[in-house]
């Protein structure tokens, strides 16, 4: 628990390993050069009084509160914008400093409602603070003149109020918005007396370009931007460090609390993955966690045409224990499984595999990950040696070409984008390769050098021709791949790279890619300095996701990218603890630590530890239970947060195969789409109800702790633990803390992780064990982990998915800032302000040619089914390109994904599907049924008092 404000050090920190030293009062202080003398003041205990400089934004100088004397300057210069220098003598307080602060708090004040009392800042107010610590007792000039008390507040924003009677023109909202968030959405328009601040073009918030991110309102140091929930609740009155459970970025916040009640989230200035920013999700979409909806109390039912029927914890599990055990004494051992969640604490998604694998006594246990990043494991870890990114997201500040590959980091990554961005307005260079114009291509001061609009289903032919053109054109970085990489196997991939196949010319006419386009971009690449390459489910979920990712690993090699800051192989995970739920064993294969269950010395490990015989064949897949239960021969299955219902492809083979079962346990906090399906229903616990941890996209292990009790009773940990011991396998923790502490003993990687490490350290990039103590930023810098690095030959197969006559147009999905994965959460806050519906993106050729326009239903055909989305005529897409987000049910987009996948994993080939748009005035048959069957489930549970808050 910390206190409620964070101390401000008024200006950024500065790096320089060139440290001064000046004296500030009478007492020395030494500090990096170019510290402002604001902050040396602050490092060496006094708060010069400021109003327009705060520490995430570079100093302004322009309310000039905090000015000071510096011996031998002549004037009173701005502490915020004056830098240190050696030997320099500051002081910061006299008589003469006191009574200019005065005079400016006077004017400020003279314009400022007094209505402080009731003033949803007051007590946490810079304004009133400021007023204090200057010692204003008077106003000379009165409050009758002109000034600005009766401007309108802006209401528009569902979670922020913009009151423009209390604003300062301080400009940091501004600031922040260019510099924090790079949206550039704020201006401070007219001047003097008629200065306000303006979103876009003098619009509301809501109708500018605005993106919700909270850096303006976390900036503002008046109320003139207020949260709502601070505005309606209060000032809270303690605060717990958690990490958000939305994204891959894995953000650090501030709960801050009344109680057992969220005031609000407050972006952790001292998180290593966001460094006090955060996006719209994270910081206000939490709603979710008191939604009318959300279950709280277990339910059980027979079949799924019965009506639910609430039951307590105890007969709930142990219903769930004595059908998985009678399915597995009628139809075999390997009759049931379970699914992990990757928006699951580490510490729960250990426990769930190590139940299938221990309790059930099977491998059948896989992830969403499947549907994800899976072949970003495989690819990895066959040609660099492990199954995870390669840097720190800090790293991407060194970087001199930044290479975005089928990800959208503006939308899926988003405070990460805003770091990225940063860097790209510092001058890096911006390569992206995506069929669609993402907003990265071209922002406010940033354009991308060259965007590669490929044709979707192809970027292994462009991986190549980048590689061709690497190979061919001199630019190897001979001396790192001579030291670093296996001899055999890089002179096999530069004789395949060379074949005039796959020179950019050969593939223009299947990449659709111009050749001196890809030769450019090439050619930055490997020349322009530090290269990094982001990528992401573009890449992955395709027919050759797991080619690509070694296409990718090589083209790092072969320019030697890889193996210190600035460059790397940098897969941007979706979920929040997608990374984690992957480390932790959750593939069928795999114990934790990516280690095969044929390995006979790793296996004797678990069972040693486990107490159990444990199977070395591995389990089944995902998409290998689908199959096995529409044979007959899987029955039973666990899923512990995810909805497989909505996110797996082709939603009616999936329904298919979960119909076809006689029990399904599903662990979730609201009635989705899969709990639809199933027959016991244990409520879990939201990100705010429990202590564990997740592991971001860096590999960083960060703490998410409990801020409220369990809304259900139990924590996720605790309903698996409560599960096993019903099933006559033991688990006996009595924290998570513990369960980690089982993870470290287990996998090398994780030796050295403990809670209390983490407490001390704030996170923990794995690996991390006795020669990496304190975790590793950056991997492979000396050596690869599997010793030499190896190069793969990536030869280009195209997807069987072709567009023909019937099927003329080529699907791809994507996702959308406001919403998240599936939409369960999202779905159910206030987000839905900015994405009510997908929509599907066609170009404004093919619109016209099929009769289609702006907002028009459209019948959207593939060879697995049919959907009905409205339309969006957009040239984002490429012509012969539809694309849409796939984050509502009833949008059935995976009703028309196919069941094509990764020749290696099995992740779907989300990313291309042939169809036909047409236009049509009524939903598809699927939705139809759907909906039929959604109201028919939703009936089941009238008059069930198993709602939170009942
Ligand atoms: S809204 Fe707040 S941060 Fe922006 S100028 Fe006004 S007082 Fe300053
Ligand atoms: S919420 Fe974010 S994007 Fe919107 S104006 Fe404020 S800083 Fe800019
Ligand atoms: S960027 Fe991701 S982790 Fe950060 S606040 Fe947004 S959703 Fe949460
Ligand atoms: S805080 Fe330095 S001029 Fe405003």
């Amino acid at each position: 628990m910390l206190s409620i404000a964070e101390q401000d050090y008024g200006t950024p920190a500065r790096t320089d390993a060139k440290i001064v030293t000046l004296t500030i009062d009478g007492r020395e202080v030494s500090v990096p050069d170019g510290t402002s003398v604001m902050r040396a003041a602050a490092i060496a205990g006094t708060a010069i009084p400021k109003l327009c400089a705060t520490e995430q934004i570079e100093a302004f100088g322009s309310c000039r509160l905090c000015l000071v004397q510096i011996e031998g300057v002549k004037g009173l210069p701005a502490s915020c914008t004056t830098p240190v220098a050696a030997g320099m003598k500051v002081t910061t307080q006299s008589r003469q400093l006191a009574e200019v602060r005065r005079g400016v708090m006077e004017l400020y004040i003279s314009d400022h409602p007094l209505d402080c009392l009731t003033c949803p800042a007051n007590g946490h107010c810079e304004l009133q603070d400021m007023a204090g610590a200057v010692g204003l007792r008077e106003v000379r000039y009165g409050y009758a003149g002109a000034n600005h008390l009766d401007a309108k507040k802006d209401t528009s924003n569902p979670y922020f109020t913009f009151d423009a009677s209390k604003c300062i023109v301080c400009s940091r909202c501004v600031r922040a918005c260019d510099e924090q968030q790079g949206t550039f959405a704020l201006t401070i328009q007219g001047r003097g007396f008629d200065s306000t601040v303006a979103a876009s073009q003098n619009e509301t918030f809501m109708d500018s370009e605005c993106v919700s991110c909270g850096a303006c309102v976390q900036a503002c140091p008046t109320a003139t931007l207020s949260e709502n929930s601070l505005i309606e609740k209060g000032q809270a009155e303690h605060s717990v460090v958690t990490t958000c459970a939305y994204c891959g970025v894995g953000c650090s916040f501030r709960a801050e609390m009344q109680g057992q009640e969220l005031v609000r989230m407050v972006p952790n200035k001292n998180g290593q993955a966001n460094h006090g920013h955060s996006c719209v999700k994270g910081r206000f979409a939490i709603g979710y966690a008191t939604h009318p909806e959300r279950i709280v109390k277990p339910m059980i039912r027979a079949k799924i045409t019965d009506p639910w029927r609430e039951v307590g914890w105890q007969e709930a599990i142990a219903h769930a224990a004595s059908e998985l055990k009678r399915i597995q004494r009628e139809y075999g051992r390997d009759s049931i499984g379970g699914i992990t969640s990757s928006r699951c604490t580490n510490e729960e998604t250990y426990l769930v595999q190590k139940l299938v694998r221990a309790g059930f006594g099977n491998n059948n246990v896989d992830t969403c990950a499947r549907v994800c990043h899976s072949p970003t494991g495989y690819g990895l870890k066959n040609t660099l040696g492990e199954s995870a990114g390669t840097q720190n997201f800090d790293s991407v500040m060194k970087a001199d070409v930044i290479f975005v590959i089928g990800a959208n980091p503006t939308d899926g990554h988003p405070v990460f984008a805003s770091q990225m961005k940063r860097r790209l307005r510092q001058g890096a260079r911006l390569i992206v390769a995506d069929p669609r114009r993402i907003d990265l291509v071209r922002t406010p001061h940033i354009e991308a050098a060259h965007h590669l609009k490929l044709r979707p289903g192809t970027n292994v032919a462009l991986i190549n021709s980048l590689a061709h053109v690497i190979v061919t054109e001199g630019l190897v970085d001979e001396s790192f791949v001579a030291a670093r990489c296996e001899t055999p196997a890089l002179e096999r991939w530069r004789q395949f790279a060379a074949a005039e196949r796959n020179s950019p010319e050969s593939m223009e006419a299947v990449t659709g890619v111009p050749a001196a386009q890809v030769r450019a971009a090439a050619r930055l690449y490997a020349t322009a300095g530090n290269g990094a390459i982001y990528y992401g489910l573009g890449v992955t979920e395709h027919s050759q996701g797991s080619t690509m990712v070694m296409g990718i690993a090589n083209l790092a090699m072969a320019t030697g990218n890889i193996g210190r800051e600035g460059v790397g192989v940098n897969p941007l995970r979706g979920q929040n603890n997608v990374q984690g739920s992957c480390d932790m064993g959750s593939f069928p294969h795999e114990f934790p630590g990516y280690r095969h269950v044929g390995d006979d010395a790793v296996r004797a490990t678990f069972e040693r530890d486990w107490g159990v015989r444990l199977q070395s064949e591995p389990g089944l897949r995902i998409p290998n239970m689908f199959e096995a239960a529409l044979d007959g021969e899987f029955k039973g299955l666990y899923i512990e947060g995810e909805d497989i219902a909505q996110s797996d492809p082709n939603t009616q083979h999936v329904t298919a195969a979960l119909l076809s079962m006689e029990c399904i346990i599903v662990q979730d906090l609201f009635l989705n789409e899969s709990a639809k399906y199933a027959h016991v229903f244990l409520p879990g616990a939201s990100f705010l109800e429990k202590d564990g941890t997740f592991t971001n996209a860096e590999r960083r292990i960060s703490r998410v702790r409990k801020v409220m009790e369990p809304k259900s009773g139990h924590a996720d940990w605790e309903i698996t633990q409560l599960l096993a011991n019903a099933l006559g396998y033991p688990m006996n923790y009595a924290h998570p803390s513990e369960i980690m502490d089982e993870i470290a003993r287990l996998t090398p990687t994780f030796a050295g992780v403990s809670f209390e490490r983490i407490e001390r350290l704030g996170s923990i990039q794995w690996p991390c064990d006795p020669s990496h103590p304190e975790g590793t930023p950056t991997m492979h810098v000396n050596e690869f982990v599997r010793g030499k690095g190896k190069f793969l030959v990536t030869e280009y197969v195209p997807t069987a998915e072709k567009v023909t006559a019937k099927f003329p147009l080529i699907l791809t999905t994507g996702r959308i800032l406001s919403q998240y994965n599936v939409g369960a959460q999202t779905r159910r806050t206030a987000n839905n302000a900015w994405h009510q519906e997908d929509r599907l993106e066609i170009h404004p050729h093919d619109a016209e040619e099929r009769g289609i326009g702006e907002g028009d239903w459209v019948g959207i055909a593939s060879r697995a089914g049919e959907t009905v989305l409205r339309a969006r005529v957009t040239d984002r897409v490429q012509p012969g390109v539809v694309y849409t987000t796939f984050h509502f049910p009833d949008s059935g987009a995976n009703v028309i994904t196919t069941d094509n996948s990764d020749w290696a994993t099995n992740c779907p080939e989300y990313k291309v599907t042939a169809v036909q748009a047409t236009r049509v005035n009524q939903p598809s048959e699927w939705q139809k049924r759907f909906r039929e069957f959604s109201e028919n489930q939703d009936s089941l549970l009238q008059g069930a008092d198993v709602f939170v808050g009942k």
